[in-house]
Parts: structure tokens; sequence; C-alpha cells
């Protein structure tokens, strides 16, 4: 069974071949025009997944030796995401599937991170998974296959968001966690106090928009270089803050569901002080904490495909008139 992704929620066009569940190729183009933006424009997404989606599933086939008569099904985005670049593929995915006469499966994106921990990682179910990306913060109560609920979300901003907005105050580039986790390296965490966000009533959701509000009133009295002198101190505080907020929620909700492992997926999951300090709560919980590979966090086309081939072999398809959705349904 082989199965082609495509993800072209957001800013990256990405294709990947999967056979029998094994990927077979993973391409991912990042479209960096963004960053002149300090954000992804839209308009700008779409057009360059549409100038450039045909040559990265060319290049997905090419590198896994693959024809594209020998697919059998195409999994694809359906959404949440933006608009635009859903259309993109999901036109893309229909053309395909018209023209070989095979089956399209519509993936929902956070379903798709969701079994990017399946990728490089044996796992057992029950699980929770911390889901954190650019627009998205929860924990998915996972009791098998085809079974998850989300148990926790943010209230306002994501954590990756949080990344976003805090380099953007401290003028740093565009996406902003790995240039806060880069200019962190040389910081001390504790320089600064940010204080951990509660949200009343609910132990387990999260908040981020009054941390990003405390780190523009901190540098707000601070002339440029001012904030120079204390860049690396700043975001490493800040960035410790997100961590230890998002690491705490997950230690709770571990204390209220009995699960046999926790999976933390999603693009802010590539950050490697968040990685190291879950090896401390590891130890303390005694449980296995799984974060997949970097290439498999931050969006990509093989946990789509991945999503894709569970569906598939449920014999669950979608019908050749799926329509993209902005936000979860
Ligand atoms: O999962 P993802 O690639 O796309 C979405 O579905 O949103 O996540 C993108 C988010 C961005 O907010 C980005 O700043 C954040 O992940 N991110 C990071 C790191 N790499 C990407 N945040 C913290 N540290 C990183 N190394
Ligand atoms: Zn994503």
């Amino acid at each position: 069974m082989i199965i082609l992704g495509i993800e072209t929620s957001c800013d990256e066009t990405a294709a990947s071949i999967l056979r029998d569940g094994k990927i077979l190729s993973n391409v991912v183009h990042s479209q960096l025009i963004h960053k002149n933006y300090g954000g992804v424009v839209p308009d700008l997404a779409s057009k360059n997944h549409e100038k450039i989606i045909d040559s990265i599933v060319k290049v997905a086939l090419e590198k896994a030796s693959i024809s594209l008569c020998h697919i059998n099904a195409i999994a694809v985005t359906q959404g949440p995401g933006l608009i635009g670049s859903l259309i993109i593929g999901l036109n893309y995915a229909k053309g395909l599937s018209i023209g070989l006469n095979i089956p399209i499966i519509g993936i929902n994106h956070l379903e798709g991170h969701l079994h990017s921990g399946i990728l490089d990682d044996h796992i057992n179910y029950p699980y929770l998974c911390l889901l954190v990306s650019g627009g998205h913060t929860q924990i998915w109560y996972v009791s098998n296959d085809n079974k998850y609920k989300i148990i926790s979300s943010t209230v306002d901003d994501a954590a990756g968001e949080a990344f976003d907005k805090g380099a953007k105050i401290l003028g740093l580039g565009y996406p902003g966690g790995p240039e806060i986790e880069n200019v962190s390296k040389n910081g001390k965490p504790d320089s600064f106090n940010f204080t951990m966000p509660r949200i009343k009533n609910n132990p387990l959701n999260f908040s981020f928009s009054g941390l990003k509000t405390a780190l523009l009133y901190l540098v707000k009295d601070m002339d440029e270089k001012e904030i120079n002198v204390n860049l690396s101190n700043i975001a490493a505080s800040y960035q410790e803050c997100i961590i230890d907020t998002l690491l705490d929620r997950l230690d709770k909700a571990y204390e209220l569901f009995n699960v046999n492992n926790l999976l933390i997926v999603g693009g802010v999951s590539c950050n490697k002080r968040f990685r190291d300090k879950a090896t401390l709560l590891e130890k303390k919980l005694n449980v296995n904490i799984i974060f997949p590979k970097n290439e498999y966090c931050t969006d990509n086309a093989a946990m789509i495909a991945t999503a894709g081939w569970k569906k598939n072999i449920k014999g669950i398809h979608s019908s050749i008139d799926i329509l993209p959705y902005s936000s979860i349904e």
C-alpha cells in the first residue's frame, strides 16, 4: 500500500511517500519569504504553494523511487490552516485522485501531528500527547489508534505564538522559536522573573498572552543598548517560563490520567532546552517521554501520510468535493 501525503496548511509545502507505513521520502520546502514580513503572509503562502507543489511531489516520488502510477491513495491536509494554502494542496490532490482514479483522504492537521510520534518510536496506548505548535497548544488523551480527545488547551495564545511574538518584541527574526532558542544559549534562565501563567478553575489549561505582555512591559522602558546587553538573559528567562509552563501542565495531566507514555509533538518540541528539561520530568514521573525527530516535529507530510495510511486500512476515504476548514471542526 503506497500513500502520497501532501501538506500545505501554512508556509511549508510538503510531500511524502509511505509504503506500508514506512517512510520512503519526506520532502519539506519552507517558504523563507515570510521572514521579510515577520510572520506568514497568507496570499504569498498560497501563491508559493501553487508555484512549487508539483515539483515537491515529483522530488518526493524520485527520492522514494516510486512512479505516480504506483500510488494507491492520497492523504492531504484538510484543516485547520490558512484556507488559501489548504486549497492548493487539496485541489492538487483532487486532480491526482481523479486522474489516477485512486481515493483521497482528508486529514486534520492536528491528527497528523499526533501521528508524528509513531513515525520513529514505539508508543504504548493509552498515552498523553502534548501538541505544541504555532497555532495550537493542547494535551490529547489517545486511548487507541483511532480514538483521542482533547483534555486541555490554551485559552489565548499558543506556545509557538508566544515564541514568535516574543521574538518580535525583542527585535529577533521569524520564526521566533529557533531565534529565541539561539540567543538563549548564552543567557541565564533565572535572570528575569516571568511568572508561570495559571488558569483559574482549570489546572491543565494554558495561557501565554499575559507572558508576552509581561515581556513587552519589561523591555518598554529599556533603550536599544540595554535590550542588547540583556538580550540573552531576557530570552533565556522568557523561554524558560514557556517551557516550565508546558511541562507543569503535562505533569499535572499525568497525575490525573493513567497512561503508559507521554508524547511531545509540534514545532516547539524541536527546542533543545525543552527536551533537556523534559528528561527531568521523565525521571520524576518514571515514564517514557517521546519526542519525534526534529524533521517530524515541524510541519511535514510524513505525518499526514501516516494518518492517511491508518484511515485507509479502515476503509475511511473522503469524497472528491471535500472542502478546507480554517479552524478545528
Ligand atoms: O508545528 P509547526 O511547524 O507549525 C504549526 O502547525 O504551527 O510549529 C511552528 C511553531 C512556530 O511558532 C515556531 O516558532 C515554533 O514552532 N518553533 C520553535 C522551535 N522551532 C520551531 N519553538 C521553540 N523552539 C524551537 N526550536
Ligand atoms: Zn503543524
